[in-house]
């Protein structure tokens, strides 16, 4: 798969970290070995990184490093594969429209978080883009997480009115949508180091869960604090990773079962239409779910309240 790679600064069972420049390591990796990408890189707003590289240069500059990478990328991306590329909403602009020559666009998900104060006379930056591109015309891997229904974190109510439509529902959840409502930012007090910049591992949850299969390649070039490549390696998948200065990634891997909790939990709150603790609050309130189907990994039964079971 590979070739003159520099010995990685980490192995785990399923992944190789490399320290460097992705710049020049990327092209010493062969061509279509990769199924998934996800790419995360500094946003050119002038931020410190631990790595001391340069996070503010002429756009020009930025666009064209940002378009030399892309190029690896889309290199060692499989047919059938899936890039993610995740930025501010003026950078995936340019930066779309450039994969978009080269790969088949599939959609712009709005991550919804708040990232600055607001700002006089501008509208109040609340997303980050998250382009979803892939090589060639169909994905070879496509299974999106199902979200359970949106309800009122006090009472358990739903936020929408599903009227009659309560027993036609999907009893594992709500269709994934183009608008992720939510990721939670990450604040670490353990952590301080890694706060600026880290994803919440909730997204690359979801990202390598709807876009790989266990045993597929997955590639972030910009490693960070190694989100990626946690989320990878506790989903089974392989993985390769990059990054200038690796030693958040290693301290992280060393401290694993943290990410390994946080995994399970969110797992619980997935692909079934009610949370534990939605319906929970039901009950406490009184709000009728006996309309639904329930049969999601967050419900608590899968039979109707008149002792049937749910047939689908
Ligand atoms: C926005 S952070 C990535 C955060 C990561 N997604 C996470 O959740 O922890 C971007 C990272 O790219 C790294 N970086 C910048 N230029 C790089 C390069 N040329 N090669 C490899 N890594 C680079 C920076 O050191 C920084 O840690």
């Amino acid at each position: 798969m590979m070739t003159m790679l520099p010995i990685p600064k980490m192995e785990t069972e399923r992944g190789k970290l490399y320290e460097g420049d992705c710049l020049s390591i990327l092209p010493q990796l062969t061509s279509e070995c990769v199924d998934l990408i996800f790419a995360d890189p500094p946003f050119n707003l002038g931020k410190e990184y631990s790595s001391k590289m340069n996070d503010s240069v002429p756009e020009r500059d930025y666009l064209d490093w940002c378009k030399n990478w892309c190029d690896e990328l889309v290199r060692v991306l499989r047919p059938g594969g899936s890039f993610f590329l995740f930025n501010l909403p003026k950078w995936n602009l340019p930066l779309g429209a450039y994969l978009g020559e080269k790969l088949t666009f599939r959609h712009w998900i709005a991550v919804d978080i708040k990232y600055t104060l607001p700002i006089p006379k501008r509208l109040y930056p609340s997303h980050y883009s998250l382009l979803y591109f892939i090589k060639g015309q169909k994905p070879a891997i496509f299974h999106p997480d199902r979200l359970p229904i949106k309800t009122c974190p006090h009472c358990g109510k739903e936020q929408n009115d599903y009227g009659g439509y309560k027993d036609k529902m999907n009893p594992s959840g709500v269709s994934l949508t183009d608008v992720w409502y939510d990721i939670p930012p990450v604040r670490h007090t353990k952590y301080k180091k890694r706060e600026a910049n880290e994803l919440s591992l909730k997204l690359l949850d979801r990202v390598v869960s709807l876009a790989s299969d266990p045993g597929s390649v997955v590639l972030d070039p910009f490693g960070g604090s190694g989100t990626t490549y946690i989320a990878a390696e506790l989903l089974q998948r392989k993985w390769i990773g990059m990054e200038l200065d690796c030693s958040d990634i290693v301290d992280r891997f060393e401290n694993i079962q943290g990410d390994e909790d946080y995994l399970a939990r969110i797992s619980t709150v997935k692909n079934t239409l009610f949370t534990q603790e939605s319906l929970r609050l039901r009950r406490q309130f009184g709000h009728d779910t006996s309309k639904y189907r329930l049969n999601g990994n967050g419900c608590e039964s899968n039979v109707q309240p008149n002792g049937q079971p749910i047939l689908f």
